[in-house]
């Protein structure tokens, strides 16, 4: 077991004697170019809402790119975001969610997407 200890702190240190001189590091300012992905929500009677309630876990695109579905199915969908994921909701927020959810679907807002079908 010394044996054992022993030689696992001298590797190390064998190994940096053995350096001379110290690594040379420099940084470099990088840019890089994130995927198209807006956001913003289109504006409307309630976009408030869904900013202070649901953008916290999901984007805007994610937001808008979901499939166009009857009111119902939003107001079941938050409904399992609060119930499910423990989402904060606020009660009196949900109708102006689905509201606004249910106004920009229909309005048909096309999110420019990354890649074309
Ligand atoms: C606490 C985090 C959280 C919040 C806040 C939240 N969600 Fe979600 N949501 C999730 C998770 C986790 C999923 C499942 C994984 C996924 O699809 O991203 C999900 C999925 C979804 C989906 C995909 C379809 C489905 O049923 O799974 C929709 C639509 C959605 N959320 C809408 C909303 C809306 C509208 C709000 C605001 C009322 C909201 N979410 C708030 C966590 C959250």
């Amino acid at each position: 077991m010394k044996v054992l200890v022993a030689a696992a702190l001298t590797l190390p240190l064998a190994l940096l004697a053995g350096c001379d001189s110290p690594p040379t590091v420099s940084f470099e300012d990088a840019s890089l170019t994130l995927p198209d992905d807006p956001n913003t929500l289109p504006e409307g009677p309630g976009r408030q809402a869904v900013m202070d309630n649901c953008l916290a876990c999901h984007s805007p695109s994610t937001m808008l790119q979901q499939p166009r579905v009857p009111r119902e199915k939003w107001e079941a969908t938050v409904a399992k975001m609060v119930k499910l994921y423990k989402a904060p909701v606020d009660p009196a927020a949900i109708p102006q969610i689905v509201d606004y959810m249910v106004a920009v679907q229909a309005r048909g807002v096309d999110v420019p997407r990354e890649t074309s079908p």
